[in-house]
């Protein structure tokens, strides 16, 4: 097991569109064991591939207020998407910034765990919002896209500020 490295917004990596898994070999297995640890150890409840630059169609999310339902979804599709809902988000490759983001409040998802077993399933509330948060760091797509060009510049300019302070 070991930790890897997130990649922050505004890094070029983070807007890599990512390919599909076709493969579920070792490798993806440790990936994915990987990703849990560091999105435990950040600690976050949702971390796609993209931020660990990795460009495969591979998330992982845990929601729970207990931290031990793990769940890993590989080439992931929304196949129904209804209501809507605003929820705070927050997302490690944006650090310390949480704004308020409009999305789905229930979808329809199919996806593959890690040996490749395909499943559908509905997800709401929360698990939802995780899920299309994710999926969008697939398509190279942050949650600060959706926000204006004004709040979006300043949080840009806030973290590279803070990676110099980090170098420097
Ligand atoms: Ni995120």
């Amino acid at each position: 097991m070991a930790l890897l490295n997130i990649l922050h917004f505004p890094d070029p990596r983070l807007r890599t569109v990512a390919k599909t898994v076709d493969e579920f070999d070792e490798s993806l297995r440790q990936l994915v064991s990987d990703m849990f640890e560091t999105m435990y150890e950040a600690p976050g409840i949702g971390l796609a591939a993209t931020q660990v630059d990795r460009h495969i169609r591979l998330l992982t999310m845990d929601v729970s207020e207990t931290h031990n339902q793990p769940r890993c979804l590989v080439n992931p599709e929304i196949l129904q998407a209804d209501g809507d809902e605003e929820m705070d988000e927050g997302c490690l490759s944006v650090p310390g910034f949480y704004e308020k983001v409009r999305r789905a409040d229930h979808i329809r998802v199919r996806a593959c765990d890690q040996d490749g077993t395909l499943s559908e399933f509905e997800a709401e509330g929360i698990e939802a919002v995780c899920i299309q948060h994710e999926m969008d760091h697939l398509d190279g797509k942050l949650f600060v896209d959706y926000l204006s060009n004004l709040k979006r510049n300043r949080i840009r300019s806030k973290l590279l500020k803070m990676e110099k302070q980090k170098a420097g």
